[in-house]
């Protein structure tokens, strides 16, 4: 009987969702705020700062939504609207946080990068948030800058858009100072040293010691560059292999690690497949295949898989993220001593030969015999490159180029 009553109800209710969603081709935050008058503050100082369309024009991305008892506190301080735009900015994660993956962080904490870092407007490093999950089942929230501070938690799942975009309640504003008190000229936004704050300072220190690799990343620079940066741990865990390549390997590992375009994490979610680096060169391919799995991201060669754990940097045309291990080319490594090197030249199926790798920190075994003794030193023209013919003047060379007084104008209101 109930049942009978309740199914034209649902026809109904799944022809208007169809209908809505072949009206409108992404989501509309405003819309999915609307849906409940106690966000009706946080809604409208959305729209106000414009930070509503920022968030309609991205996907995978998180917004930390508050009620308006919340926001009336935060407004009692009467902050300047450039103010609130970069308070808000800080409530959106370019990542997508459902309820499941904020339940079950990856060891419990993860730094995520959000919409004050991204678009250059916060100085220096700061603009990231910390997430953790806490005892008896809690999600905490701080900013990055707060002295570890998680004083804010997750309430409820307002609307989830998988992989979309996450909408959800978070207990009060988040405390930042810096996003409170913003410098008054928008920042250089410094690749390197956003590594080197956020976990993957021996592989930015390794890359300003590289000038031909930093040559490389700053030609890209302008016309989009994505950079895949093992976090310190297995970087370090790496380093004697590392070492042990020619001059010119060091260069091809690096700029491997490089891929000459912009991808965003919705990018990467949804493109499987293939992907070209800077250190492809005609047939030496150091390419490397995206592989995602639901929210998790992969990057994959023939010699290992390694996982994306956090972004670091994304704002078109440039954006970085670290890896929980070193993702290794097979142009350069072997995948063990005993096994014949790979030939270099095959095409890039997705291969389904891993190999088995008992070491944690690097993706695969590599080579306890000569590493560099492989391709390298076909591509290395015999010279180990300390004889390298492009150097770049001084060491001024940093991504800093990623000036992005571009965003000067573009983010303001
Ligand atoms: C997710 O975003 C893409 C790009 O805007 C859009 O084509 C797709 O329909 C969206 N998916 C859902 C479920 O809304
Ligand atoms: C989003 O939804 C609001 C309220 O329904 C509407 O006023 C606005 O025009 C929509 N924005 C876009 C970009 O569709
Ligand atoms: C998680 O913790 C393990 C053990 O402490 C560590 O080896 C691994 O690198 C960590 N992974 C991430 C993504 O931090
Ligand atoms: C997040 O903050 C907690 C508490 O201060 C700290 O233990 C944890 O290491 C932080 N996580 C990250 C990824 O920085
Ligand atoms: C580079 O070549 C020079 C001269 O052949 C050699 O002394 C030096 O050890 C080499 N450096 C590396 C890193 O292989
Ligand atoms: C470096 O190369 C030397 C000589 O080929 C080798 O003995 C050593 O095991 C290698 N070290 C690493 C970490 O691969
Ligand atoms: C660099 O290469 C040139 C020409 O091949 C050679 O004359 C010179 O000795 C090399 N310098 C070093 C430091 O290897
Ligand atoms: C970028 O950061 C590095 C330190 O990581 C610093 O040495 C360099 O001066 C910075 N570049 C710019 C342009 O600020």
């Amino acid at each position: 009987m109930q049942l009978r009553r309740q199914l034209p109800l649902a026809a109904g209710a799944i022809f208007l969702q169809l209908l809505l969603a072949a009206s409108s081709h992404a989501h509309n935050i405003t819309r999915i705020l609307a849906g409940d008058p106690a966000f009706s503050t946080f809604n409208h100082y959305l729209s106000v700062t414009h930070l509503a369309d920022e968030i309609n024009s991205r996907t995978t991305i998180t917004v930390c939504a508050v009620d308006n008892d919340a926001m009336s506190k935060f407004l009692a301080g009467r902050p300047s609207i450039s103010t609130i735009k970069n308070v808000l900015a800080l409530h959106v994660l370019l990542d997508y946080f459902g309820t499941k993956k904020l339940h079950q962080i990856t060891n419990g904490t993860a730094l995520a990068a959000t919409l004050f870092q991204a678009t250059g407007t916060a100085p220096g490093s700061s603009g990231f948030v910390n997430i953790t999950d806490l005892k008896g089942g809690k999600v905490g929230l701080g900013p990055e800058d707060n002295d570890g501070t998680l004083g804010t938690y997750f309430l409820k799942s307002v609307d989830e858009v998988p992989y979309n975009i996450s909408v959800i309640q978070i207990s009060g504003i988040l405390p930042s100072d810096v996003a409170a008190a913003p410098t008054p000229s928008p920042s250089e936004l410094n690749l390197t040293s956003l590594m080197s704050a956020h976990g993957c300072k021996v592989f930015a220190d390794t890359l300003l010691a590289n000038p031909d690799a930093m040559k490389t990343y700053q030609d890209n620079a302008e016309g989009g560059l994505t950079v895949f940066c093992p976090l310190d741990d297995p970087f370090k865990a790496f380093l004697p292999k590392y070492k042990n390549l020619t001059a010119a390997g060091k260069t091809s590992f690096l700029e491997f690690l490089g891929v000459p375009m912009y991808l965003s994490m919705s990018m990467l979610k949804s493109n499987n497949g293939p992907m070209n680096t800077l250190a492809t060169d005609g047939a030496n391919k150091f390419d490397f295949t995206v592989q995602n799995d639901g929210e998790q991201v992969t990057l994959k060669t023939r010699l290992g898989t390694v996982r994306i754990t956090g972004t670091l940097l994304d704002q078109q045309p440039l954006a970085g993220y670290s890896t929980d291990k070193v993702l290794l080319p097979k142009e350069l490594f072997k995948a063990d001593a005993a096994a014949p090197a790979p030939a270099p030249a095959e095409s890039p199926k997705p291969s389904p030969k891993k190999k088995k790798s008992p070491s944690a920190d690097v993706a695969a075994d590599s080579p306890a015999d000569s590493p560099g003794g492989s391709v390298a030193d076909e591509t290395a023209d015999g010279s180990n490159g300390s004889n390298g013919s492009t150097r770049l003047g001084g060491g001024r060379v940093l991504l800093g180029l990623v000036a992005l007084a571009l965003w000067a104008g573009a983010f303001l209101i």
